[in-house]
């Protein structure tokens, strides 16, 4: 039954409104099944199903980059959009797979586009990083900075994933999804609330500890596979239920919104487990969360992106919901936004 927006959200920050006036997704087109898998490492399509609700996910061509198939999402988020890549003024790409590690993917994105009169930048949030690159998208239209951002998550998991490891091989795919955001007079498709976070004290339960200045990859180390992505599976799993059931509840509060109030919930898709936990601890009906995660497994920054972009697309989202989109990854970070759709 479709929800009554409440008119007056206590929070609707004066100045620019931020509306999402387009979205666009691109997955490739290899698909890795469960199955295969089994073939790679020692592990079955009944553990990864029952572990974590991936069925299979998708993976990158060899000369594909996540360039590329952020430029994909983009222009797909642009046609939707109605705009053209001149109009944009500001590119931010999240990814923790960037093509290199400078210059920034988002500047490959511009010149591939063409987007010739855009800043273009990278957001470092692991998989946290699309919503965290929102809030800052919008910082920039409110405060009358830029008229038009691009805002994309994208992510080549495959070429920093260990394919030997499977606590860990089993989990990720490749993928992009974007949003152009634009003030609009009109409330519709509009970010109500915001909130970003973080816990340094966590890192190493999830990171790609060599490739940087303090681990550089040597010909002695690389076997180590430090240029992989590590993680504590349960300890993250852990962080990942009572962080993303936190900034939940303080987009919401800022919203002046209950979980009530909620028509869609667009969480970040690493673990069906971790969505029926929210689920259950927050007393949220599972039909009422977007999953896809049984198709493209975990892709970090791009998850959220590609499953609003599904959302959008498939008609999950009507006019007037409340929509909230909670992540959570490396760092530790996480962050909610709370849309009027
Ligand atoms: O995107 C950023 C956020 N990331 C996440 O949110 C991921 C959070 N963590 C998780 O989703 C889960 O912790 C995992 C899916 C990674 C692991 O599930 P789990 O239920 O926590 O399993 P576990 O790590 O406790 O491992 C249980 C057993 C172990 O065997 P022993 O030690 O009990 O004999 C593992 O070695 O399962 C074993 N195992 C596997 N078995 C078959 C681990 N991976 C596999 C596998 N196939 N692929």
């Amino acid at each position: 039954m479709k929800r009554q927006p409440r008119s007056n959200p206590r929070s609707r920050k004066p100045g620019r409104s931020v509306s999402i006036v387009g979205t666009g997704s691109y997955v490739p087109e290899r698909v890795l099944t469960n199955d295969e898998l089994s073939v790679r490492v020692q592990t079955t399509d009944e553990w990864i199903t029952t572990r974590t609700g991936i069925k299979e996910r998708r993976i990158a061509a060899k000369d594909e980059y996540t360039s590329d198939m952020a430029s994909r999402a983009a222009l797909a988020a642009l046609e939707q959009a109605n705009l053209v890549a001149e109009d944009v003024d500001l590119i931010l790409v999240a990814t923790a797979s960037p093509d290199m590690i400078f210059p920034a993917t988002a500047c490959f994105v511009q010149t591939k586009i063409g987007a010739k009169n855009a800043a273009a930048l990278d957001v470092s949030a692991a998989c946290s990083g699309f919503l965290v690159a929102l809030e800052i998208g919008q910082q920039f239209i409110t405060s009358h900075t830029y008229d038009t951002v691009m805002v994309i998550g994208a992510e080549k998991l495959s070429s920093i994933t260990n394919w030997t490891d499977r606590n860990t091989c089993v989990l990720f795919g490749d993928g992009a999804g974007a949003a152009i955001l634009q003030h609009r007079d009109e409330k519709s498709h509009g970010v109500i609330s915001t909130h970003i976070g973080s816990d340094g004290n966590y890192s190493d339960i999830l990171w790609m500890p060599g490739g940087g200045c303090k681990q550089p990859i040597t010909a002695e180390n690389a076997h180590q596979h430090l240029q992989t992505i590590h993680m504590s599976g349960r300890d993250v799993y852990r962080q990942a239920v009572s962080s993303m059931i936190d900034a939940s509840k303080k987009a919401l509060d800022k919203a002046g919104l209950t979980i009530d109030d909620i028509a869609c919930v667009i969480p970040h898709q690493a673990n069906v487990r971790i969505i029926e936990a929210i689920a259950e601890r927050m007393k949220i009906p599972m039909d009422r969360f977007f999953v896809n995660l049984d198709r493209y497994g975990n892709t970090s920054a791009a998850a959220v992106a590609i499953a609003l972009d599904e959302a959008n697309r498939t008609g999950r989202l009507k006019t007037g919901d409340y929509i909230l989109m909670v992540v959570f990854g490396g760092g530790l970070t996480w962050s909610s936004t709370v849309l009027e759709w």
